[in-house]
């Protein structure tokens, strides 16, 4: 089946299995080997991505069902050249140890803070339950979230997601706090 979707600002046309998960695609389709498969049944978070600028795992998700939307992986959130300040504030703050996690952790992240610029510790690591990290006790990475949140509030973002999605995306509808991962048009898939 032929997959025609939008990653990271570019278009991608995959002719792929209807059974071919969206992290498999864009893993060994596409290359982009920063989304990681933890465990492949919708508990880590380690594959999560953005799609159509709201974090979802890329596990649950067939890429069929990503054809015709906007999908943002970490390596579109920022580079080597010109970090985003959740991928400053991970590194600063030593939010990360053997790093499997933090792709998607810094992913997830990213989509909590724009939904609330300012969240409370508690929020946080509410925000973050369907992320797991296995090595580092989760306290530098809420201070991590704290403080490129706080770097977002004064203005120092570089970029946000949001200029990264293209002029003829989808529009971006941010779920009511609290609510599902995934959006409604992709919840069959489950979560
Ligand atoms: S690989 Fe673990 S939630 Fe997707
Ligand atoms: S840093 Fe190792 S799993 Fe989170």
């Amino acid at each position: 089946m032929n997959v025609d979707l939008t990653v990271n600002g570019e278009t991608a046309v995959l002719d792929v299995e209807p059974r071919l998960l969206l992290v498999h695609a864009l893993r060994d389709n596409l290359g982009l080997t920063g989304t990681h498969v933890g465990c492949d049944t919708s508990s880590c978070g380690a594959c999560t991505v953005l799609l159509d600028g709201v974090s979802v795992k890329s596990c649950t998700v067939f890429a069929v069902q990503a054809s015709g939307h906007v999908v943002t992986t970490i390596e579109g959130i920022g580079d080597a050249d010109e970090l985003h300040p959740m991928q400053e504030a991970f590194w600063s703050s030593h939010g990360l140890q053997c790093g499997y996690c933090t792709t998607g952790m810094i992913v997830s992240a990213v989509d909590l803070l724009q939904r609330n610029p300012d969240p409370s510790d508690d929020e946080i690591r509410a925000g973050l339950e369907g992320n797991l990290c296995r090595c580092t006790g989760y306290e530098n990475i809420v201070t991590a979230v704290r403080a490129a949140g706080r770097a977002m509030r004064d203005g120092a973002a570089r970029h946000s997601v949001r200029e990264l999605m293209p002029l003829h995306g989808p529009t971006l509808e941010p779920p009511p706090s609290g609510e599902g991962i995934i959006p409604p048009q992709f919840q069959e898939a489950g979560r």
